[in-house]
């Protein structure tokens, strides 16, 4: 069973599917937020998790980065996943936690990384998006992917009615991901997503 924390900024939707998904491969023992009033503490405090904001106003990079990692590492953190976390994490804390720390990015990479994904997918006119799990590495948005889901764009689509649609098969796809990597079904080995 690992230990796993959860970062994130905002509602904590993809949170709420890692908590009711939880079983015998992995139990989500804290949720950070840089955030106060993140809706996805409340998620958290409902489901009776432990919760820590950790503002980052004011703080270099690397001081706010070293602030969580000591909470994560004193709460006995195994894994930590991003989830909505709207923060650039620094190469050295990315490196302490190597093929320990995931990401949900709401597009097929390495397609769309970065940010207003679903407005660049309309405006390419693209005729699939989806979601990826990634293992995180010091690049943004760039490391190896442990699972895709597609969805169809339709001409029809706004941003927000595309980031719906990813959103529900995210809900799905992170903790089948977190499942593979809680129990050692997938590893991040010389730079690769390995399964098996
Ligand atoms: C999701 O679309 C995720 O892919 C992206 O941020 C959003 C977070 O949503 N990284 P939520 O806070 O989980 O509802």
């Amino acid at each position: 069973m690992k230990h796993v924390a959860v970062l994130i900024s905002g509602r904590g939707s993809n949170l709420q599917s890692l908590i009711e998904a939880q079983d015998q491969s992995y139990k989500i023992i804290l949720v950070v937020s840089n955030v106060e009033g993140a809706g996805g503490l409340e998620k958290a405090r409902e489901a009776g998790i432990p919760t820590t904001v950790i503002p980052h106003q004011g703080k270099t990079r690397e001081a706010f980065d070293a602030e969580v990692d000591a909470i994560l590492r004193a709460a006995g953190a195994d894994l930590v996943v991003l989830a909505g976390f709207m923060r650039i994490l620094s190469d050295g804390f990315v490196r302490g936690w190597e093929g320990k720390l995931i990401n949900i990015h709401p597009s097929l990479l390495p397609a769309y990384k970065g940010t207003r994904v679903h407005e660049r997918v309309l405006e390419a006119k693209e005729a699939l998006s989806g979601a990826s799990v990634h293992f995180v590495v010091p690049e943004l948005d760039a490391g190896p992917v442990i699972a895709q889901t597609r969805v169809p764009v339709h001409p029809s689509d706004t941003p927000e009615t595309l980031a719906g649609r990813v959103l529900g098969v995210e809900h799905r796809l992170y903790p089948e991901a977190l499942r593979l990597l809680a129990s050692g079904k997938v590893a991040l080995k010389n730079g690769l997503a390995v399964f098996g």
